[in-house]
């Protein structure tokens, strides 16, 4: 199932909300191109992609953050630091074992993996920015 943007995802912030869209987008993109061939290119590119825009993403939150006085900035930088070693070790992890098979089942738990990455730690925690961000309007 993909994901799908909902209101209350939003932190208030048009960039920040466009930048996390573009994640839904790269993770749903990948669920379907998986379900038609899960091949090893697929899972590295979208692995290789997802660290690549997340880290371009952290940085401009990170900005953000900064501009607007945001108390929990170092926090939250933190936060974004353990994010990256997390799908670091997770693409290490399936990236040098190459005898393991690409089952439904790895699918699944990747997908798992990818949407509690993103929903749960990124956008959850981006939430508490919202505050903040309402009392700059
Ligand atoms: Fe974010």
């Amino acid at each position: 199932m993909p994901i799908e943007w909902r209101d209350k995802l939003s932190v208030g912030e048009p960039t920040i909300d466009a930048d996390h869209k573009m994640l839904i987008k790269m993770i749903n993109d990948f669920e379907a191109q998986a379900n038609i061939d899960f091949t090893r290119q697929l899972l590295s590119d979208t692995l290789k992609s997802l660290l690549e825009y997340g880290k371009a993403h952290f940085a401009r939150e990170e900005m953000l953050q900064v501009r607007m006085g945001y108390l929990y900035h170092d926090s939250h930088r933190q936060e974004h630091r353990r994010l990256i070693r997390d799908i670091e070790a997770f693409a290490r992890t399936y990236m040098t074992d190459a005898s393991l098979e690409l089952t439904p089942a790895v699918k699944m738990h990747i997908l798992h993996f990818l949407r509690d990455w993103l929903i749960n730690h990124i956008i959850d925690q981006d939430l508490k920015m919202k505050p903040f961000v309402m009392r700059q309007r």
